[in-house]
């Protein structure tokens, strides 16, 4: 039987998915095509994993190193909110090519923007779509992975990469500076002085450099790396959906605010855990010598 990872590969070299049905693939058991996915242009949307339960969104503008224009950032927008919404979904993959995860915002669309035409249309405010999502997305960053590109990865609660990729902020180069969190999210992973480096050179980094600096938390031969990171998806669909949603919101607060505000988060959520039935089942499990049989409750 061919595994998930040849099969999602020989897929994904296929835009067969934007046609909004089944697949005649040889394995559907293993991958079904999203029946009920809209027309993309460009992105590729797929559901994975051995339940079904993984959402894949492939950045699909090979020609331009994917970057990061505005209708593929509502399509990216849109199939996350979608996933987000679908109960059978515990979490997503956004990934690109071995070439380039996104070379960053397009920079030829936004050549003729002004400030006020910035301001008017909240450039960029699709972006929040990504953030805004409750369940895990995980970046499979292969290539370059540049200004919003790395961005859109910092986004991702979860960055694994391919030994190939290299990440930067190189909008020094172009007369500008990161506008989608690079300033912000990178210092928080990576330390002030790195960042700063990172900025104000527009130098890349590599993947290995990447893991070292915590930007990344692991990284896997190229051809490893999706089936890699399905299968850290489908690890966190073994637990409860809840108490996952939780968890991230909380570790998400360690980046918004204080230490001490940020434990009391924690701490008003863990207490909440205690009125789920998926916290009752866990710890009745464990008691039980029995695997957990979550509700998402
Ligand atoms: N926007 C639009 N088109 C892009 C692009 C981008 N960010 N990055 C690459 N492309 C296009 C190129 O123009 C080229 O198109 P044509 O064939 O039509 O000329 C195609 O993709 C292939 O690119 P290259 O020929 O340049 O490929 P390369 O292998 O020689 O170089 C690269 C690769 C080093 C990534 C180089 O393409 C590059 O430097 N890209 C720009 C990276 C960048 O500056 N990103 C930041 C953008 S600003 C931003 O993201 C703001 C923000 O914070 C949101």
């Amino acid at each position: 039987m061919a595994s998930v990872a040849a099969i999602t590969r020989a897929l994904l070299s296929k835009n067969v998915i934007n046609t909004g049905r089944f697949a005649a693939a040889s394995n559907t058991s293993l991958i079904k095509f999203y029946s009920t996915a809209p027309e993309y242009e460009n992105i590729k949307v797929d559901i994975v994993g051995a339940k079904k339960n993984v959402g894949l969104i492939q950045l699909n503008r090979p020609k331009a190193l994917n970057a990061l224009c505005n209708a593929l950032f509502k399509e990216l927008g849109k199939a996350v909110i979608d996933f987000d919404a679908d109960e059978k979904i515990s979490a997503i993959v956004i990934t690109g090519n071995e070439k380039a995860f996104a070379a960053g915002a397009d920079i030829k669309e936004m050549q003729n923007n002004n400030y006020s035409s910035n301001a008017k249309t909240g450039f960029l405010k699709e972006w929040e779509d990504i953030s805004n999502c409750g369940k895990p997305i995980i970046a499979a960053v292969n290539g370059f992975a540049l200004g919003g590109g790395c961005e859109l990865a910092m986004l991702c609660d979860i960055i694994y990469a391919g030994e190939k990729a290299k990440f930067g902020q190189p909008e020094i180069n172009i007369g500008t500076i990161p506008g989608a969190g690079g300033t912000q999210r990178l210092p928080r992973y990576v330390g002030k002085s790195k960042a700063m480096e990172i900025v104000l050179t527009g130098n890349f980094i590599d993947a290995l450099e990447a893991e070292k600096m915590g930007l990344v938390s692991r990284v896997f031969p190229v051809e490893k790396l999706l089936e890699e990171t399905i299968k850290l998806a489908e690890r966190i669909g073994t637990h409860s959906p809840l108490i996952v949603k939780l968890a991230k919101q909380s570790v998400n607060q360690a980046y918004e605010t204080t230490l001490k505000s940020g434990l009391q988060y924690e701490k008003s959520i863990f207490y909440g855990t205690f009125a789920t039935e998926d916290r009752k089942e866990g710890m009745s499990a464990f008691v039980e010598k029995r695997p957990p049989n979550f509700k998402n409750n």
